[in-house]
Protein backbone atom coordinates (compact mmCIF):
# COMPACT_ATOMS: atom_id res chain seq x y z
CA UNK A 1 0.00 0.00 0.00
CA UNK A 2 1.14 3.46 -1.47
CA UNK A 3 1.90 5.60 1.63
CA UNK A 4 -0.22 8.18 0.71
CA UNK A 5 -3.06 6.52 0.16
CA UNK A 6 -2.53 4.92 3.61
CA UNK A 7 -3.59 8.13 5.36
CA UNK A 8 -5.96 8.65 2.55
CA UNK A 9 -7.68 5.67 3.59
CA UNK A 10 -7.56 6.02 7.07
CA UNK A 11 -9.02 9.90 6.85
CA UNK A 12 -11.94 8.62 4.60
CA UNK A 13 -12.34 5.37 7.10
CA UNK A 14 -12.43 8.56 10.32
CA UNK A 15 -15.07 10.37 8.71
CA UNK A 16 -17.17 7.35 7.41
CA UNK A 17 -17.14 5.73 11.01
CA UNK A 18 -17.10 8.80 12.99
CA UNK A 19 -13.88 9.16 14.72
CA UNK A 20 -12.42 12.53 12.93
CA UNK A 21 -14.37 15.01 11.01
CA UNK A 22 -13.39 18.41 9.28
CA UNK A 23 -14.12 21.35 11.24
CA UNK A 24 -17.19 23.34 10.04
CA UNK A 25 -17.43 20.90 7.20
CA UNK A 26 -20.56 22.54 6.09
CA UNK A 27 -19.01 25.88 5.52
CA UNK A 28 -16.06 24.05 3.82
CA UNK A 29 -14.30 23.71 6.80
CA UNK A 30 -11.72 25.53 8.67
CA UNK A 31 -7.75 25.39 8.06
CA UNK A 32 -6.17 22.22 9.95
CA UNK A 33 -8.85 22.61 12.68
CA UNK A 34 -10.42 19.15 13.08
CA UNK A 35 -13.75 17.68 15.06
CA UNK A 36 -13.44 14.49 16.89
CA UNK A 37 -16.70 12.03 16.50
CA UNK A 38 -18.17 9.69 18.83
CA UNK A 39 -15.41 6.66 18.23
CA UNK A 40 -12.85 9.66 17.85
CA UNK A 41 -13.46 11.29 21.35
CA UNK A 42 -13.87 7.78 22.91
CA UNK A 43 -10.51 6.73 21.67
CA UNK A 44 -8.76 10.18 22.62
CA UNK A 45 -10.44 10.30 26.18
CA UNK A 46 -8.75 6.46 26.18
CA UNK A 47 -5.46 7.76 25.53
CA UNK A 48 -6.17 10.96 28.22
CA UNK A 49 -6.97 8.32 30.83
CA UNK A 50 -4.57 6.05 30.40
CA UNK A 51 -1.91 9.00 30.78
CA UNK A 52 -3.59 10.37 33.99
CA UNK A 53 -3.98 7.08 35.35
CA UNK A 54 -0.32 6.25 34.95
CA UNK A 55 0.55 9.77 35.41
CA UNK A 56 -1.53 10.94 38.36
CA UNK A 57 -3.58 7.68 39.91
CA UNK A 58 -0.52 5.44 39.67
CA UNK A 59 1.96 7.89 41.55
CA UNK A 60 2.45 9.53 45.12
CA UNK A 61 4.62 12.03 43.46
CA UNK A 62 2.78 13.83 40.67
CA UNK A 63 -0.56 16.53 40.81
CA UNK A 64 -3.23 16.78 38.77
CA UNK A 65 -3.87 20.49 37.59
CA UNK A 66 -6.78 21.91 35.36
CA UNK A 67 -5.48 25.63 34.60
CA UNK A 68 -6.98 28.45 32.56
CA UNK A 69 -6.67 28.69 28.88
CA UNK A 70 -6.07 32.48 29.42
CA UNK A 71 -3.29 33.57 31.06
CA UNK A 72 -2.25 36.90 31.79
CA UNK A 73 -0.28 38.40 28.83
CA UNK A 74 3.50 38.82 31.09
CA UNK A 75 3.61 34.99 30.86
CA UNK A 76 4.53 34.33 27.60
CA UNK A 77 7.17 37.50 28.23
CA UNK A 78 8.49 35.40 30.44
CA UNK A 79 8.46 31.81 28.76
CA UNK A 80 10.22 33.83 25.74
CA UNK A 81 7.07 32.76 23.42
CA UNK A 82 6.64 36.96 22.80
CA UNK A 83 9.84 37.39 21.39
CA UNK A 84 10.67 33.85 19.81
CA UNK A 85 7.57 31.67 19.41
CA UNK A 86 8.28 32.70 15.91
CA UNK A 87 8.59 30.98 12.20
CA UNK A 88 10.58 32.94 9.17
CA UNK A 89 8.14 33.44 6.70
CA UNK A 90 7.62 34.70 3.49
CA UNK A 91 4.85 36.06 1.01
CA UNK A 92 4.39 35.82 -2.64
CA UNK A 93 3.32 39.18 -3.81
CA UNK A 94 1.56 37.43 -7.07
CA UNK A 95 -0.53 34.61 -5.39
CA UNK A 96 -1.04 36.09 -1.71
CA UNK A 97 0.47 32.43 -0.58
CA UNK A 98 2.49 32.23 2.39
CA UNK A 99 5.43 29.87 2.98
CA UNK A 100 8.04 29.08 5.68
CA UNK A 101 11.17 30.13 4.63
CA UNK A 102 12.81 27.00 4.78
CA UNK A 103 10.16 25.07 2.31
CA UNK A 104 11.79 22.81 0.49
CA UNK A 105 9.93 23.90 -2.13
CA UNK A 106 10.66 27.30 -2.94
CA UNK A 107 13.81 27.45 -5.35
CA UNK A 108 16.38 30.46 -4.66
CA UNK A 109 16.42 32.47 -2.24
CA UNK A 110 13.25 34.17 -1.11
CA UNK A 111 13.44 38.04 -1.67
CA UNK A 112 15.96 37.32 -4.67
CA UNK A 113 14.91 37.66 -8.25
CA UNK A 114 15.55 34.33 -8.60
CA UNK A 115 13.35 32.57 -6.13
CA UNK A 116 10.44 30.76 -7.78
CA UNK A 117 7.00 30.68 -5.69
CA UNK A 118 6.13 26.86 -5.03
CA UNK A 119 2.67 27.91 -5.84
CA UNK A 120 2.17 29.86 -8.79
CA UNK A 121 5.62 29.36 -10.22
CA UNK A 122 6.54 33.52 -10.24
CA UNK A 123 9.88 34.29 -10.19
CA UNK A 124 11.02 36.93 -7.96
CA UNK A 125 7.92 37.40 -6.78
CA UNK A 126 8.59 35.94 -2.71
CA UNK A 127 9.20 38.72 -0.26
CA UNK A 128 12.26 38.79 2.52
CA UNK A 129 11.32 36.49 5.06
CA UNK A 130 9.69 37.92 7.90
CA UNK A 131 9.00 36.56 11.29
CA UNK A 132 5.55 35.94 12.15
CA UNK A 133 4.69 34.66 15.92
CA UNK A 134 2.71 31.86 16.06
CA UNK A 135 0.48 32.44 18.81
CA UNK A 136 -3.46 33.09 18.34
CA UNK A 137 -4.38 36.89 20.04
CA UNK A 138 -7.54 38.23 21.58
CA UNK A 139 -8.60 40.57 23.42
CA UNK A 140 -9.97 40.87 27.01
CA UNK A 141 -12.68 43.22 27.82
CA UNK A 142 -14.95 45.51 25.94
CA UNK A 143 -11.74 47.52 24.74
CA UNK A 144 -9.74 45.97 21.38
CA UNK A 145 -6.92 47.81 22.52
CA UNK A 146 -2.73 46.74 22.90
CA UNK A 147 -4.00 46.77 26.59
CA UNK A 148 -6.21 44.26 26.26
CA UNK A 149 -4.36 41.86 24.51
CA UNK A 150 -4.63 38.02 25.39
CA UNK A 151 -3.04 34.58 24.58
CA UNK A 152 -4.66 31.39 23.82
CA UNK A 153 -1.97 29.41 25.26
CA UNK A 154 0.51 27.48 22.85
CA UNK A 155 1.63 25.31 25.57
CA UNK A 156 0.21 23.59 28.67
CA UNK A 157 3.45 24.07 30.29
CA UNK A 158 3.01 27.35 31.67
CA UNK A 159 -0.19 27.24 34.06
CA UNK A 160 1.62 24.55 36.19
CA UNK A 161 5.01 26.75 36.61
CA UNK A 162 2.91 29.63 37.55
CA UNK A 163 0.78 27.27 39.57
CA UNK A 164 3.68 25.43 41.31
CA UNK A 165 3.62 26.66 44.44
CA UNK A 166 0.36 26.73 45.06
CA UNK A 167 0.27 23.07 43.87
CA UNK A 168 3.61 22.36 46.20
CA UNK A 169 2.04 24.06 49.11
CA UNK A 170 -2.19 22.68 49.01
CA UNK A 171 -0.51 19.50 48.56
CA UNK A 172 2.24 19.03 50.76
CA UNK A 173 4.51 17.58 48.35
CA UNK A 174 8.40 17.40 48.74
CA UNK A 175 10.72 17.62 45.75
CA UNK A 176 10.85 16.05 43.80
CA UNK A 177 7.50 15.91 43.02
CA UNK A 178 5.80 16.73 39.55
CA UNK A 179 2.11 18.28 37.95
CA UNK A 180 0.20 16.70 35.63
CA UNK A 181 -2.19 18.64 32.97
CA UNK A 182 -4.10 17.39 29.91
CA UNK A 183 -5.69 20.65 28.33
CA UNK A 184 -6.30 22.52 25.01
CA UNK A 185 -3.48 24.46 23.30
CA UNK A 186 -3.01 26.65 20.23
CA UNK A 187 -0.80 27.09 17.47
CA UNK A 188 -1.27 29.87 14.47
CA UNK A 189 0.98 26.36 12.49
CA UNK A 190 1.86 27.74 9.07
CA UNK A 191 2.59 24.32 7.86
CA UNK A 192 0.08 22.39 9.55
CA UNK A 193 -1.15 18.69 7.70
CA UNK A 194 -1.33 15.79 7.80
CA UNK A 195 -4.66 15.04 9.34
CA UNK A 196 -4.65 15.53 13.03
CA UNK A 197 -0.72 15.35 12.87
CA UNK A 198 0.13 18.94 13.31
CA UNK A 199 -3.19 21.46 14.00
CA UNK A 200 -3.66 24.79 14.78
CA UNK A 201 -5.88 23.71 18.02
CA UNK A 202 -4.56 20.39 19.93
CA UNK A 203 -4.46 18.94 23.19
CA UNK A 204 -1.19 18.21 25.00
CA UNK A 205 -0.83 15.93 27.90
CA UNK A 206 2.66 17.67 29.67
CA UNK A 207 3.69 17.10 33.03
CA UNK A 208 6.01 18.93 35.20
CA UNK A 209 8.93 17.20 37.41
CA UNK A 210 10.29 19.38 39.48
CA UNK A 211 14.11 18.51 41.59
CA UNK A 212 16.74 19.17 43.05
CA UNK A 213 19.47 21.17 40.38
CA UNK A 214 22.30 18.35 40.18
CA UNK A 215 19.86 15.62 40.05
CA UNK A 216 17.93 16.63 37.12
CA UNK A 217 20.12 14.71 34.18
CA UNK A 218 19.32 11.42 36.43
CA UNK A 219 15.32 12.34 36.40
CA UNK A 220 15.49 13.20 33.11
CA UNK A 221 16.77 9.98 32.13
CA UNK A 222 13.99 7.78 33.47
CA UNK A 223 11.36 10.15 32.67
CA UNK A 224 12.76 8.84 28.90
CA UNK A 225 12.70 5.17 29.87
CA UNK A 226 9.01 5.41 31.66
CA UNK A 227 7.55 7.27 28.26
CA UNK A 228 9.44 5.49 25.90
CA UNK A 229 7.43 1.95 27.98
CA UNK A 230 4.19 3.91 28.37
CA UNK A 231 3.89 4.58 24.29
CA UNK A 232 4.55 0.63 24.14
CA UNK A 233 2.03 0.12 26.51
CA UNK A 234 -0.49 1.49 24.10
CA UNK A 235 0.45 -1.39 21.68
CA UNK A 236 2.29 0.42 19.45
CA UNK A 237 4.77 -1.65 16.98
CA UNK A 238 8.13 -1.09 18.50
CA UNK A 239 9.87 -0.91 15.64
CA UNK A 240 8.46 1.87 14.69
CA UNK A 241 9.47 3.80 17.75
CA UNK A 242 12.52 5.29 17.79
CA UNK A 243 14.41 8.35 19.94
CA UNK A 244 15.79 11.79 18.17
CA UNK A 245 17.81 13.32 20.38
CA UNK A 246 18.45 17.37 19.94
CA UNK A 247 21.08 19.00 19.61
CA UNK A 248 22.83 22.40 18.87
CA UNK A 249 20.72 24.55 17.63
CA UNK A 250 17.61 21.98 17.16
CA UNK A 251 17.81 22.32 21.03
CA UNK A 252 15.28 25.18 22.65
CA UNK A 253 15.91 27.96 24.18
CA UNK A 254 14.80 26.84 27.65
CA UNK A 255 16.23 23.29 27.22
CA UNK A 256 19.56 21.79 28.78
CA UNK A 257 18.78 18.45 26.76
CA UNK A 258 16.10 17.24 25.00
CA UNK A 259 15.13 14.26 23.60
CA UNK A 260 11.61 13.36 20.76
CA UNK A 261 10.07 10.24 20.86
CA UNK A 262 9.33 9.49 16.79
CA UNK A 263 7.51 7.17 15.28
CA UNK A 264 7.29 6.41 12.06
CA UNK A 265 4.31 7.80 9.88
CA UNK A 266 3.68 7.26 6.01
CA UNK A 267 5.07 10.65 5.90
CA UNK A 268 8.09 9.60 7.65
CA UNK A 269 10.01 9.95 11.26
CA UNK A 270 7.89 12.59 13.43
CA UNK A 271 8.07 13.38 17.38
CA UNK A 272 5.09 12.29 19.14
CA UNK A 273 6.39 13.44 22.65
CA UNK A 274 9.26 15.39 23.83
CA UNK A 275 11.20 15.19 26.71
CA UNK A 276 12.95 17.76 28.04
CA UNK A 277 15.50 18.98 30.92
CA UNK A 278 14.63 22.74 30.93
CA UNK A 279 16.88 23.49 34.10
CA UNK A 280 15.62 25.99 36.16
CA UNK A 281 14.90 28.45 33.01
CA UNK A 282 11.15 28.27 34.01
CA UNK A 283 11.27 28.81 37.64
CA UNK A 284 13.87 31.45 37.29
CA UNK A 285 11.89 33.92 34.34
CA UNK A 286 8.59 33.79 36.68
CA UNK A 287 10.70 34.92 39.19
CA UNK A 288 12.17 37.66 37.60
CA UNK A 289 8.77 38.46 35.75
CA UNK A 290 6.48 38.49 38.50
CA UNK A 291 8.81 39.75 41.28
CA UNK A 292 7.73 36.75 43.57
CA UNK A 293 10.05 34.24 44.86
CA UNK A 294 9.72 30.70 43.17
CA UNK A 295 12.19 28.87 45.66
CA UNK A 296 12.05 25.74 47.29
CA UNK A 297 13.00 25.53 51.02
CA UNK A 298 14.28 22.05 51.54
CA UNK A 299 13.95 21.11 55.26
CA UNK A 300 16.07 18.04 55.40
CA UNK A 301 18.63 19.94 53.90
CA UNK A 302 18.06 23.41 55.13
CA UNK A 303 18.93 24.46 51.80
CA UNK A 304 16.87 27.03 49.28
CA UNK A 305 17.09 26.30 46.05
CA UNK A 306 15.41 26.98 42.15
CA UNK A 307 14.15 23.10 41.47
CA UNK A 308 15.29 22.26 38.27
CA UNK A 309 12.31 20.82 35.96
CA UNK A 310 11.88 17.92 33.62
CA UNK A 311 9.19 17.93 31.39
CA UNK A 312 7.35 15.31 29.44
CA UNK A 313 5.36 16.65 26.70
CA UNK A 314 3.04 14.66 24.67
CA UNK A 315 0.02 15.41 22.07
CA UNK A 316 -3.46 13.74 22.89
CA UNK A 317 -4.43 13.89 18.97
CA UNK A 318 -0.57 13.03 17.84
CA UNK A 319 -1.08 9.61 19.81
CA UNK A 320 -4.24 8.89 19.28
CA UNK A 321 -3.26 9.35 15.30
CA UNK A 322 0.13 7.32 15.84
CA UNK A 323 -2.85 4.75 17.59
CA UNK A 324 -4.92 4.54 14.06
CA UNK A 325 -1.94 5.05 11.28
CA UNK A 326 -0.36 1.95 13.47
CA UNK A 327 -3.50 -0.04 13.91
CA UNK A 328 -4.91 0.23 10.17
CA UNK A 329 -4.61 -2.72 7.92
CA UNK A 330 -6.17 -4.51 5.04
CA UNK A 331 -6.46 -8.10 4.61
CA UNK A 332 -8.04 -10.66 1.78
CA UNK A 333 -10.93 -12.78 2.99
CA UNK A 334 -13.00 -14.77 1.64
CA UNK A 335 -12.05 -12.17 -2.18
CA UNK A 336 -13.04 -9.42 -0.22
CA UNK A 337 -10.76 -6.68 1.26
CA UNK A 338 -11.23 -6.79 4.97
CA UNK A 339 -10.57 -3.05 6.90
CA UNK A 340 -9.11 -3.80 10.34
CA UNK A 341 -8.41 -1.39 13.15
CA UNK A 342 -6.39 -3.32 15.47
CA UNK A 343 -6.62 -1.15 18.14
CA UNK A 344 -5.11 -2.18 21.37
CA UNK A 345 -8.46 -3.74 23.57
CA UNK A 346 -7.39 -0.95 25.87
CA UNK A 347 -7.71 2.06 24.16
CA UNK A 348 -10.65 0.70 21.51
CA UNK A 349 -13.53 2.97 21.81
CA UNK A 350 -16.34 0.24 21.52
CA UNK A 351 -15.11 -3.00 23.27
CA UNK A 352 -17.34 -5.38 22.20
CA UNK A 353 -20.38 -5.73 19.54
CA UNK A 354 -23.59 -7.57 20.48
CA UNK A 355 -25.54 -9.35 18.02
CA UNK A 356 -28.76 -10.88 18.54
CA UNK A 357 -28.15 -13.86 15.05
CA UNK A 358 -31.77 -12.76 13.87
CA UNK A 359 -34.61 -10.86 14.83
CA UNK A 360 -36.85 -13.39 16.48
CA UNK A 361 -36.78 -16.43 18.76
CA UNK A 362 -35.77 -14.01 21.82
CA UNK A 363 -33.00 -13.46 20.30
CA UNK A 364 -33.22 -9.57 20.58
CA UNK A 365 -34.71 -9.96 23.89
CA UNK A 366 -31.74 -11.74 25.17
CA UNK A 367 -28.82 -9.65 23.46
CA UNK A 368 -30.60 -6.55 24.99
CA UNK A 369 -30.62 -8.06 28.40
CA UNK A 370 -26.91 -8.70 27.69
CA UNK A 371 -26.18 -5.28 26.04
CA UNK A 372 -27.38 -3.72 28.90
CA UNK A 373 -25.60 -5.64 31.87
CA UNK A 374 -22.08 -5.05 29.74
CA UNK A 375 -22.27 -1.67 29.20
CA UNK A 376 -22.44 -1.24 32.82
CA UNK A 377 -18.67 -2.38 32.79
CA UNK A 378 -17.23 -0.76 29.38
CA UNK A 379 -18.68 0.51 25.84
CA UNK A 380 -20.42 -1.81 23.99
CA UNK A 381 -22.70 -0.98 20.72
CA UNK A 382 -25.78 -3.12 19.76
CA UNK A 383 -26.43 -3.75 16.42
CA UNK A 384 -29.16 -6.18 14.61
CA UNK A 385 -28.97 -4.90 11.22
CA UNK A 386 -27.96 -6.40 8.20
CA UNK A 387 -26.38 -9.90 7.45
CA UNK A 388 -23.84 -10.92 10.45
CA UNK A 389 -20.65 -10.75 8.30
CA UNK A 390 -21.41 -7.02 7.68
CA UNK A 391 -21.97 -6.33 11.58
CA UNK A 392 -18.29 -8.28 12.33
CA UNK A 393 -16.91 -5.76 9.36
CA UNK A 394 -18.42 -2.44 10.45
CA UNK A 395 -16.93 -3.73 13.92
CA UNK A 396 -13.51 -4.38 12.82
CA UNK A 397 -13.05 -1.23 11.29
CA UNK A 398 -14.02 0.48 14.29
CA UNK A 399 -11.68 -1.45 15.89
CA UNK A 400 -13.87 -3.10 18.22
CA UNK A 401 -11.62 -6.14 19.78
CA UNK A 402 -15.06 -8.85 20.40
CA UNK A 403 -18.14 -9.66 18.63
CA UNK A 404 -20.43 -11.14 21.19
CA UNK A 405 -23.51 -13.30 18.92
CA UNK A 406 -26.71 -14.97 20.35
CA UNK A 407 -27.84 -17.04 18.45
CA UNK A 408 -29.97 -20.36 18.15
CA UNK A 409 -28.01 -22.18 20.49
CA UNK A 410 -28.42 -19.56 23.15
CA UNK A 411 -31.54 -20.75 24.37
CA UNK A 412 -30.86 -24.32 24.97
CA UNK A 413 -27.14 -24.27 25.90
CA UNK A 414 -27.08 -20.24 27.75
CA UNK A 415 -24.02 -20.08 25.24
CA UNK A 416 -23.02 -17.11 23.21
CA UNK A 417 -20.39 -16.81 20.58
CA UNK A 418 -17.14 -14.23 20.92
CA UNK A 419 -15.91 -13.37 17.69
CA UNK A 420 -12.39 -12.24 18.21
CA UNK A 421 -11.42 -9.25 16.08
CA UNK A 422 -7.86 -9.79 15.07
CA UNK A 423 -8.05 -13.63 14.24
CA UNK A 424 -11.67 -13.64 12.90
CA UNK A 425 -11.57 -17.12 15.51
CA UNK A 426 -15.24 -18.07 17.05
CA UNK A 427 -15.68 -19.77 20.40
CA UNK A 428 -18.43 -20.59 22.92
CA UNK A 429 -18.33 -19.03 25.75
CA UNK A 430 -21.16 -19.40 29.20
CA UNK A 431 -23.90 -16.20 28.87
CA UNK A 432 -22.85 -15.82 32.52
CA UNK A 433 -19.03 -15.35 31.86
CA UNK A 434 -18.92 -13.13 28.94
CA UNK A 435 -18.71 -10.10 31.12
CA UNK A 436 -15.98 -11.40 33.12
CA UNK A 437 -14.01 -13.01 29.71
CA UNK A 438 -13.87 -9.38 28.06
CA UNK A 439 -12.58 -8.05 30.99
CA UNK A 440 -10.05 -10.50 31.32
CA UNK A 441 -8.94 -9.65 27.93
CA UNK A 442 -8.97 -5.77 27.76
CA UNK A 443 -5.91 -5.04 29.18
CA UNK A 444 -4.88 -3.30 31.96
CA UNK A 445 -6.21 0.71 32.67
CA UNK A 446 -2.81 1.75 33.19
N1 LIG B 1 5.89 22.44 26.51
C1 LIG B 1 6.74 21.94 25.50
C2 LIG B 1 6.10 21.86 24.21
O1 LIG B 1 5.00 22.36 24.00
P1 LIG B 1 6.40 20.94 21.77
O2 LIG B 1 7.44 19.99 21.22
O3 LIG B 1 6.21 22.23 21.07
O4 LIG B 1 6.81 21.16 23.29
C3 LIG B 1 4.90 18.99 22.59
O5 LIG B 1 5.03 20.17 21.83
C4 LIG B 1 3.96 18.00 21.90
O6 LIG B 1 2.73 18.63 21.59
C5 LIG B 1 4.48 17.47 20.56
O7 LIG B 1 5.32 16.35 20.75
C6 LIG B 1 3.20 17.09 19.87
O8 LIG B 1 2.79 15.80 20.27
C7 LIG B 1 2.20 18.10 20.38
N2 LIG B 1 2.02 19.20 19.41
C8 LIG B 1 2.79 20.31 19.27
N3 LIG B 1 2.32 21.09 18.27
C9 LIG B 1 1.23 20.45 17.78
C10 LIG B 1 0.30 20.75 16.73
N4 LIG B 1 0.38 21.87 16.02
N5 LIG B 1 -0.68 19.86 16.48
C11 LIG B 1 -0.80 18.72 17.21
N6 LIG B 1 0.04 18.40 18.21
C12 LIG B 1 1.04 19.25 18.49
Amino acid sequence: MADTTLMDKLVSLCKRRGFVFQSSEIYGGLGSVWDYGPLGVALKRNVKDRWWNSMVHARDDIEGLDAAILMHPKVWEASGHVAGFTDPLVDCRHCKNRFRADDPRIKGTPGQPDAQCPVCGSRGSLTEPRMFNLMFKTFMGPVEDSAAVVYLRPETAQGIYVNYLNVLQSSRQRIPFGIAQIGKAFRNEITPGNFIFRTREFEQMEMQFFVQPGTDAEWFERWREWRMQWHHSLGLTPAKLQWHQHSGSELAHYARAAFDIQYEFPFGWQEIEGIHNRGDFDLGRHQEYSGKKLEYFDQAQNQRYLPFIVETSAGADRVALTLLVDAYREEQVEGEVRVVLGLHPAVAPIKAGIFPLVKKDGMPETATTLYHELRQEFACFYDDSGAIGRRYRRMDEAGTPFGVTVDGDTTTARTVTVRHRDTMQQERVGLDRVRQYIVDRLGATR
